[in-house]
């Protein structure tokens, strides 16, 4: 259903593109960008990274992929290192897919319109939205939980967030306040503004050009919105990592399942659902199916902890060292020197730098 522009959705706009002209100092690499190809890596990048850490690997990733042939044409391991550490590796998989398709479907040309960026691989309508309007400066409002936090605050829409209704809602309403004259200025400026101004936390009504009209902060109910339907049920997973030494090698394997940390590397993994001894775990049945009975344990080092969105990782790194034992079929032995030129999932790098593994594994 349609909605009408009332008095209150022209104050919204007008006063957000004040507070943009007047107040918002906020610099990014990305902000003005033309390109189609680097808006389309800043918003995969920015889509589950925080903008201090994103601007890093933005600038890494243009510097070695500055255009879409160049990513195209690069092994995917070379595309795998440069995203080392940011997460969510789906995101890196199908940015390769969608250069490739570009590059040998399109002549290498980034389409125009807002449903064949559509549908691109791995880009959502937010995405879509936001490069047809920064590069192209086509009418469509960016909807994201910085969007849907600002709407929802400003106008008291009580519908959640999460629901099929409330993307609905707030896509429609975000459709009606955008200003179609200038998509791409209006875009950056409620990103920018959800922020640093109508921040998830302490945000800042005090200094807000909007705040006269805004609907929670006028009830004192700031606090109170957006509304969640779902609350994460996070799963916890324990990682038991034996790093298997023979001589100067280590046992290692690339994760091919459709799981976390897909096409990354690990080395040899117990998985459990439950926290166990280092007596359970050595003596468990699948470790031995794996490295045997005969091995010398080396190190074994603390828990280390990784927050994903959905789960909690844990991971026990075991160093043994074995002599024989012939090595499992889904595993390979690569020497500690070569290991840097491989991309491990953050947890595990981050034990590797920290730990006296021989000098060529850090
Ligand atoms: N988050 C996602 N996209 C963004 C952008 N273009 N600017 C600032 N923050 C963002």
């Amino acid at each position: 259903m349609s909605q009408k522009i009332s008095k209150k959705h022209l104050f919204f706009t007008e006063k957000l593109l004040e507070w943009n002209r007047l107040y918002n100092n906020r610099k990014m690499p990305w902000k003005f960008e033309k390109d189609p190809y680097k808006i389309w890596i800043s918003e995969i990048i920015l889509q589950q990274t925080r903008v201090e850490q994103g601007t890093m690997y933005y600038n890494n990733f243009i510097k070695m992929f500055p255009n879409i042939i160049k990513l195209a044409s690069a092994s995917d391991a070379e595309v795998y290192k440069v995203w080392e550490g940011l997460g969510y590796y789906s995101r890196c998989r199908n940015l390769i897919a969608t250069a490739k398709f570009i590059a040998n479907e399109m002549r290498g040309v980034f389409p125009k319109s807002y449903d064949e960026i559509l549908s691109l691989k791995g880009i959502g309508p937010y995405t879509a939205a936001a490069i047809s309007s920064f590069a192209f400066n086509l009418p469509y409002a960016v909807v994201d939980g910085n969007v849907m936090r600002v709407l929802s605050r400003f106008f008291g829409i009580s519908t959640s967030i999460d629901s099929n209704e409330g993307k609905k809602t707030f896509n429609e309403l975000a459709n009606l306040l955008l200003d179609k004259k200038q998509p791409a200025i209006y875009n950056q400026a409620i990103m920018d503004f959800g922020a640093t101004v109508c921040k998830p936390q302490l945000p800042l009504c005090n200094q807000c050009n909007l705040a006269s009209n805004c609907f929670s902060y006028k009830k004192n109910k700031v606090n109170e919105y957006p509304v969640k339907e779902k609350k994460l049920i996070k799963k916890e997973r324990w990682f038991y990592y034996f790093i298997v030494r023979q001589k100067d090698s280590v046992w290692i394997r690339r994760r091919e399942k459709k799981d976390i940390w897909q096409n990354l590397y690990e080395f040899v993994l117990l998985e459990k659902l439950t926290k166990l001894n280092v007596n359970e775990i050595i003596k468990s049945d699948e470790i031995q199916q794996t490295i045997g009975k005969s091995f010398t344990i080396k190190n074994i080092g603390e828990y280390y902890r990784q927050q994903l969105t959905h789960q909690t990782i844990h991971a026990l790194f075991i160093e043994i060292e074995i002599k024989k034992t012939p090595i499992p079929e889904e595993y390979f032995a690569v020497k500690t020197a070569e290991l840097e030129k491989l991309s491990f999932p953050k947890i595990i790098k981050d034990y590797i730098q920290k730990n006296t593994l021989p000098p060529s594994i850090k």
